[in-house]
C-alpha cells in the first residue's frame, strides 16, 4: 500500500511510520513550498492512504484521480479544504487533528491581542530604526488587556483555553455561541451576537469556516462594533469578509486587527492590509510550535494507523462510512 504525505511533517513521524509499518511504499513532499496541485493529482493515482496538509483541496477532481484512496488524513483540525459530500460519495474516509494544537493557537491568540494592543510592532522597529531616544513618559504607549471586554465568538477547544488565559491577564470575557452554556466561572458570561459585538472591547474569531460562518464578520457586523475595538483572526480567513475590514480600519470605524489568516493564503502581494499601520499580520502560525507540529503529525499517521490495524480512526469526520455505522 502507498502513503503519500503532502507535507514534509516531523522526520520522528517519518520514522515510526517506518518502524511501525515496513510493508508502506512512502511517498513524502519533501521539497521547499507547498506541493502543486498537478504534482498532487499525479502522487494521487497510486495512493491508498493520504496526510495531506490545509493547502491541499481534498475535493472531486482529486478523488476521481485516486481510485485506490481508502482513508484521507489531515493534518489540521479545520477541515474547509475537504469536500466531505464527495469524500462520502467515493466512500472515502476522512480525520483531522483535533486537541493537539489548542495551547499553541490558544497562545498565539493572546500574543497578537498584546501585539496590537501594545503596539509592540511598531516599538520594536522604531529601535531597531534608531527612533528610541530614551524612555519617555509619553513613549510608545499602548493600552492593557487587564480589566478589558474579551468578545469570543464561538467555544470550541480553542476557545475555553483562551478564555483560561483571559482570565488569567484580568479580562471579563463574553462569550457568542448558538448552544446554552452553564456554570461558566466568575467574569464570563454568554451574550447574543449583538451583545457581543458592541461589548467587545476585543473580538477573537474561534468558529470553523463552514457556509454559515462565511463572512461572519462583515460590513453589518463591523459597524456595531466599537471603533476602539480590535479583532483577532486566528481560526480561517473567510470567517471575516476581508474587503469590509480594510474599509473599517480604513475609515476608523475599528481600531485595529490581528490576523493569522486570510481569505487568500498566501496574502497576495497587492492586499491592502499590508499597507494599514493598525494591523499585525502573521502567516498562519497558530500552531506553528515544534512540540505541535510533531503532534499534529503523530495524530494524523495514528488515524491511518488505527484504520490499517482495523481500528476506527480516533477522529473520522464521516462516521457514518465506518462499517459499524457508529
Ligand atoms: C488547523 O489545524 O486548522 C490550523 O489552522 C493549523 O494551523
Amino acid at each position: 500500500m502507498q502513503l503519500v504525505i503532502t507535507g514534509r511533517v516531523d522526520p520522528r513521524v517519518i520514522q515510526e511510520i517506518i518502524a511501525r509499518r515496513p510493508d508502506l511504499t512512502l511517498k513524502v513532499w519533501n521539497e521547499s513550498g507547498i506541493i502543486s496541485r498537478e504534482q498532487l493529482l499525479k502522487w494521487a493515482e497510486d495512493a491508498d492512504l493520504m496526510i495531506t496538509m490545509l493547502t491541499e483541496r481534498v475535493d472531486t477532481e482529486l478523488l476521481e484521480h485516486a481510485p485506490h484512496l481508502k482513508i484521507v488524513s489531515n493534518m489540521a483540525v479545520g477541515f474547509d479544504n475537504f469536500d466531505l459530500n464527495a469524500l462520502e460519495k467515493s466512500q472515502v474516509l476522512a480525520t483531522n487533528t483535533p486537541d493537539v494544537l489548542t495551547e499553541a493557537t490558544a497562545e498565539l491568540t493572546m500574543a497578537l491581542m498584546l501585539l496590537v494592543l501594545r503596539r509592540l510592532r511598531s516599538a520594536e522597529d522604531a529601535l531597531r530604526q534608531h527612533h528610541w531616544t530614551g524612555w519617555e513618559p509619553d513613549g510608545f504607549l499602548g493600552l492593557e488587556l487587564y480589566g478589558k471586554t474579551l468578545g469570543i465568538a464561538g467555544f470550541g477547544r480553542i476557545a475555553r483555553s483562551v478564555v483560561r488565559r483571559a482570565l488569567a491577564f484580568g479580562m471579563r470575557v463574553n462569550i457568542f455561541t448558538r448552544r446554552a452554556l452553564k456554570d461558566l466561572p466568575e467574569n464570563v458570561q454568554q451574550v447574543s451576537w449583538e451583545q457581543l459585538l458592541e461589548s467587545s472591547d476585543i473580538l477573537s474569531l474561534h468558529v470553523p469556516l463552514t457556509p454559515q460562518t462565511f463572512h461572519l464578520i462583515n460590513r453589518e457586523s463591523l459597524s456595531r462594533i466599537k471603533p476602539t475595538a480590535i479583532l483577532i483572526n486566528t481560526s480561517r480567513g473567510a470567517v471575516i469578509d476581508e474587503q469590509a475590514l480594510i474599509e473599517a480600519l480604513r475609515t476608523g470605524k475599528l481600531a485595529g486587527a490581528g490576523l493569522d489568516v486570510f481569505e487568500t493564503e498566501p496574502l497576495p502581494p497587492d492586499s491592502p492590509l499590508r499597507a494599514l499601520p493598525n494591523v499585525t499580520l502573521l502567516p498562519h502560525v497558530g500552531s506553528a510550535t515544534v512540540e505541535t507540529r510533531l503532534a499534529m503529525a503523530q495524530r494524523a499517521w495514528h488515524n491511518i494507523l488505527a484504520y490499517l490495524n482495523g481500528q476506527k480512526p480516533p477522529d473520522l469526520l464521516l462516521p457514518k462510512l465506518w462499517p459499524d455505522k457508529t
